[in-house]
C-alpha cells in the first residue's frame, strides 16, 4: 500500500461531523458584526514578508520565531499571515479606504498561520474572527470594539470570562516607563530567562508578559505603567474605562498586560477563560495609533481585536453550549427499478428547487437498505417510487417520525412536504 499522508503538525481537518458547528458559530458571529454595522474584508493569506516585519514588529516572537516565510519563484520573500491587523491596514492604505468614509469598520473570519509549538488550544493554522476600526482616535471606538467582542461571547452563551485591561502608553510616555522598568530590573537582569535578558535591551515591557516562573517572580513588584502615562493617555484610558462602566462590562486592570505585538498604543486588552489551561486568552486586542502611518498611510488611528475560534469552541463544548444541529435532509428518495431511479432524479430536482434538502440513493442499494439509510441519516420523509407509483404519477410518502404513509401526486410533493413536516 502507498504511504499515507497526514495533516501537517499543528493543523487539523474539520470534518462534516464538526463543520456544522463552525457554520453555526460563523453565522452567529456575523449576526453580531452586522448589528454593530461592520463590513467584511478578505485579504490574501500571504503577503510580502516586509508587511509583518514592519507591522507586527521585528522584535516580536511572531516575527522572530513563528512566521511561515518562503521565497516565491520570483525570489520575493512571502509570509503566510500570522494575524490580520497588518493586512487590513495594508488594504486600507492600498485602496485609500478613508475616501469611502471617515471611519472604516472592517470585520473578518479567517485562518492565520504561526509556527508555534502545538499544544492544547495552540495550532499552526488557526481561525480568528476579529474587527478593525480605522480612522478615529476617540475612546468610544475602543469601547465599541471591546463591547462587540463581549457581545459575541455573551450571545453565544459564554459566562465567566474575564476582561483584562491596560494602557501601554504612547511614544511620548512609554520611553519614560521603559527607563523606569529597566532601572527597577537592573539588579536582577542576570537572573531573567535568556529571552528576557534580550528583551531587557530590545523591549523591556515584554518581560512583564513572560510566562516563565522566574521572570514572573522577579517582576512581581515592579511599578505598573499606569503611574507613568502622560495626561492624554491617562485621559483616554479613563474614558475607555468609563464607557465600559456605562455598558456594565466588568474588567480587571492588569499592569502585566502588554500584548505580544509591537503596534499597540494606549488601550490593550485580553479576554481570558479559566477553562483553557495555559493558553487562556480567547481574545486580544487594542489600539494602534501609529501603525497606519508607519506602513505608509495617513496619520490615522486604529483599534480592534481578534479572537481564536478553536479556543472558543473548546470553552463552548466544555460548557455544553448550543452549537447548532447537524443538518437533516427533509426527503430521502427510495426507488425501485431503473425507470423509477431516473424519475426520482427529476423529482429530486423539483424538490430541491422548491428549497428542500433531498437525498437519493447513489450506491445502488436495495429498497430495504434505502429505507434503512433514510432512517440512519435522519430524513423526515421517505418518498418511495416504484413501477406502480410511476404508472399513477404518485409517490408513497412515509413520514419517518410518525410512520404514517400517504399517496401524493408527483406535482403536489412540495406542498405536501411543506405542510406535513
Ligand atoms: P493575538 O493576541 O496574537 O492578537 O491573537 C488573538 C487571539 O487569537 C488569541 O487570543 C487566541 O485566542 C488566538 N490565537 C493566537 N495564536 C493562536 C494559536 N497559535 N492557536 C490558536 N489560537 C491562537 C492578534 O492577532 C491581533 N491581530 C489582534 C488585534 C486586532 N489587535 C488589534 N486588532
Amino acid at each position: 500500500m502507498a504511504k499515507k499522508i497526514q495533516t501537517p503538525r499543528g493543523t487539523q481537518d474539520i470534518l462534516p461531523e464538526e463543520s456544522y458547528q463552525w457554520l453555526y458559530l460563523e453565522n452567529e458571529i456575523r449576526k453580531i458584526f452586522n448589528r454593530f454595522d461592520f463590513f467584511e474584508i478578505r485579504t490574501p493569506v500571504f503577503e510580502e514578508t516586509e508587511l509583518f516585519a514592519r507591522g507586527v514588529g521585528e522584535t516580536t516572537d511572531i516575527v522572530q520565531k513563528e512566521m511561515y516565510t518562503f521565497e516565491d519563484r520570483g525570489g520575493k520573500s512571502m509570509t503566510l499571515r500570522p494575524e490580520m491587523t497588518a493586512s487590513v491596514v495594508r488594504a486600507y492604505i492600498q485602496h485609500a479606504l478613508w475616501n469611502q468614509g471617515a471611519v472604516q469598520k472592517l470585520s473578518y473570519i479567517s485562518p492565520m498561520f504561526r509556527q508555534e509549538r502545538p499544544q492544547a488550544g495552540r495550532l499552526r493554522q488557526f481561525y480568528q474572527f476579529g474587527v478593525e476600526i480605522l480612522g478615529t482616535p476617540g475612546p468610544v471606538a475602543d469601547v465599541e470594539a471591546i463591547a462587540l467582542a463581549m457581545e459575541i461571547f455573551n450571545h453565544l452563551g459564554l459566562r465567566n470570562l474575564t476582561l483584562r485591561m491596560n494602557s501601554v502608553g504612547c511614544p511620548k510616555c512609554r520611553p519614560n516607563y521603559r527607563a523606569v522598568l529597566r532601572e527597577s530590573l537592573k539588579n536582577v537582569k542576570g537572573r531573567l530567562c535568556p529571552d528576557c535578558q534580550v528583551r531587557y535591551d530590545t523591549n523591556p515591557l515584554r518581560i512583564l508578559d513572560c510566562k516563565k516562573e522566574i521572570c514572573r517572580k522577579l517582576t512581581e513588584d515592579v511599578p505598573g505603567i499606569e503611574d507613568y502615562l502622560c495626561e492624554e493617555c491617562r485621559g483616554h484610558f479613563n474614558a475607555v474605562k468609563n464607557g465600559l462602566k456605562v455598558l456594565e462590562i466588568p474588567y480587571t486592570s492588569d499592569k502585566r498586560l502588554v500584548r505580544g505585538l509591537d503596534y499597540y498604543t494606549r488601550t490593550a486588552f485580553e479576554i481570558v477563560s479559566t477553562e483553557l489551561g495555559s493558553q487562556d486568552a480567547v481574545c486580544g486586542g487594542g489600539r494602534y495609533d501609529r501603525l497606519v502611518f508607519e506602513l505608509g498611510g495617513p496619520d490615522v488611528s486604529g483599534v480592534g481585536f481578534a479572537a481564536g475560534m478553536e479556543r472558543l469552541l473548546v470553552i463552548m463544548r466544555k460548557n455544553g453550549l448550543p452549537l447548532g444541529e447537524p443538518p437533516r435532509p427533509e426527503v430521502y428518495f427510495v426507488s425501485l427499478g431503473e425507470n423509477a431511479k431516473t424519475a426520482v432524479l427529476k423529482l429530486a430536482q423539483q424538490l430541491r428547487r422548491s428549497g428542500f434538502r433531498c437525498e437519493l440513493d447513489l450506491a445502488g442499494r436495495s429498497v430495504k437498505a434505502q429505507m434503512r439509510e433514510a432512517n440512519r441519516i435522519g430524513a423526515l420523509f421517505a418518498v418511495i417510487v416504484g413501477e406502480d407509483e410511476l404508472s399513477k404519477n404518485e409517490a408513497q410518502v412515509k413520514n419517518l417520525e410518525n410512520g404514517t404513509q400517504t399517496g401524493v401526486p408527483f406535482g403536489k410533493l412540495p406542498e405536501f412536504i411543506r405542510r406535513d413536516q
